[in-house]
């Protein structure tokens, strides 16, 4: 198979992939994002083609004309790499959006920066603060990787050798990560915005993260921390105003409020959603009247964690499995060989292995082998099934809880918001078909990095707005509920 290499413009990357790609893999890693989820509806996702050649069907054509959008843009979510191509992304042009539409804001001085510091990825973008036009962006792995994908081996690791390794090493990556943002516009930033969950929060403050490691998880320094680049040891930096923001509680953390700024359901009468299954699998549910939030523990399956051939969305993981004419077929980002499942695929495999009637209602495999092939490459293990199961029930006890707390029914919910890269790749059709997230799927929207987005409309706004966000915000602890056991063990089974 040949390789291709796709520049991206105004961000100076060049990226080799192998032919027929989709561009959704390649973009998706540089902080693109795609709201509707690659349906080609709100045009977001849109490109322009430099040089090269994207071949384009009748049915892309259709959109871009609906669109309006001429012969020289494309959808990167329809789009697939055929030869050397150059674009020009879109998305950095535009003014900063939120969902599918823009957002008012006042305009500000100067330069600014939204960071999402998550446990697997680092995303920054550079913001001028008249326009809203994004200047830069720059993603990278978080370096704290090396001592475990998961939060509680990095918690573990700081108890045995102390937190101050990863401290530096976050802020390090940080500071590289500015220096090559602000290449081209000096070194005077004038304010930056970070969010992320609380462990995050409490290593790149500097905190002692003791009190995250045991029950009852109750840290005192879940507040909004302001920082000078010369604390951080940014000496070639000159920011006048660094903020880490405010986490709602113990486990869930900024990103998750900057995410329910993103989505403006602290806002709205309509009652909303919001679901991020990333590390904790937080959820957050009500209108402008409050609303309720709760961490379950359904996102390490999700991120590919406790499954025996798990992994992240990235290349060579299956991201979805679905029927063409009678035979099922599985699609690995990257368009390369399978090296795994990431949660979108596990999600499709489930589906399919119920439709194929491979498995009873409580997951059970019926041939009674221990193992279900997925493809030449990739299988599921009944103990897959079962975390798979455990990790469903316990996002859909959560929103069942807080619903009831709300006083509210499912068909009550106006929006439901699906955060995370995760929710980009994921079939709805397929996630309620198993009976997971038992919601209508017409009301719900794939959000990408909410946490990101939220961010930036930080930048824009006084910090106190944080303060009225949590004050509205009341944290639910699931476990606490007397019959969440047997909630639970109802939403174990599997409907059809
Ligand atoms: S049009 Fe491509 S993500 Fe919406």
């Amino acid at each position: 198979m040949k390789t291709f290499s796709v520049k991206l413009v105004p961000l100076g990357k060049e990226i080799p992939v192998l032919e027929g790609t989709p561009l959704l893999d390649v973009l998706n890693e540089y902080g693109v994002e795609f709201p509707c989820g690659g349906k080609g509806s709100c045009g977001r996702c849109k490109i322009k083609l430099l040089d090269g050649i994207i071949h384009t069907d009748q049915a892309h054509l259709d959109k871009l004309a609906e669109l309006n959008l001429d012969a020289s843009w494309r959808l990167a979510c329809l789009s697939k790499c055929d030869s050397d191509i150059s674009v020009e992304v879109g998305q950095f042009e535009n003014i900063i959006q939120a969902d599918e539409s823009s957002f008012d804001f006042t305009p500000g001085k100067g330069l600014g920066i939204a960071f999402d510091l998550g446990t697997t990825t680092l995303v920054g973008q550079l913001i001028d603060m008249s326009s809203g036009k994004i200047l830069a962006v720059e993603t990278a792995m978080n370096p704290q990787r090396k001592f475990g994908s998961d939060l509680i081996s990095r918690i573990e690791t700081a108890l045995t050798r102390g937190s101050e390794e990863m401290t530096r090493m976050i802020r390090d990556q940080i500071e590289a990560m500015l220096g090559k943002m602000m290449m081209s516009y000096g070194k005077s930033l004038d304010k930056m915005v970070i969010v992320g969950n609380t462990v995050m929060h409490h290593f790149f403050c500097g905190f002692d993260i003791r009190p995250l490691s045991f029950y009852p998880f109750d840290s005192k320094q879940l507040g909004m921390v302001e920082l000078s680049s010369g604390e951080l040891g940014w000496d070639n930096l000159n920011c006048k105003e660094i903020r880490f923001y405010p986490a709602i509680g113990s486990f869930v953390g900024s990103d998750i409020l900057a995410g329910i700024l993103a989505t403006g359901m602290h806002l709205k009468e309509s009652y909303s959603l919001l679901i991020d299954l990333g590390t904790n699998g937080e959820i957050v549910l009500g209108n402008r009247n409050g609303l309720f939030c709760a961490s379950t523990a359904a996102g390490p399956a999700f991120e590919g964690s406790n499954i025996s051939q798990g992994m992240q969305a990235r290349s060579g993981a299956i991201s979805s499995i679905s029927k063409v004419q009678e035979e099922w077929r599985c699609s690995v980002i990257g368009n390369t060989k399978s090296s795994g499942i990431c949660g979108s695929g596990l999600i499709d495999a489930i589906h399919m292995i119920l439709e194929k009637g491979l498995i009873g209602e409580f997951g059970e495999i019926l041939s009674g082998d221990t193992d279900l092939v997925l493809d030449a490459n990739v299988s599921l293990t009944q103990r897959d099934i079962q975390e798979f199961q455990l990790a469903k029930a316990a996002l859909d006890t959560g929103v069942l809880i807080l619903l009831r707390k709300m006083g509210i029914e499912h068909k009550d919910l106006e929006h439901v918001y699906i955060a995370g890269g995760f929710g980009n790749y994921i079939n709805l059709d397929h996630m309620n078909a198993i009976g997971m997230l038992d919601l209508p799927v017409d009301r719900m929207h794939k959000l990408g990095n909410s946490a990101l987005m939220g961010a930036k409309m930080f930048l824009f706004e006084h910090p106190r707005l944080a303060d009225t966000i949590l004050e509205s915000t009341q944290h639910i602890s699931l476990e606490a509920e007397k019959d969440f056991q047997d909630m639970f063990v109802d939403q174990l089974i599997f409907k059809r």
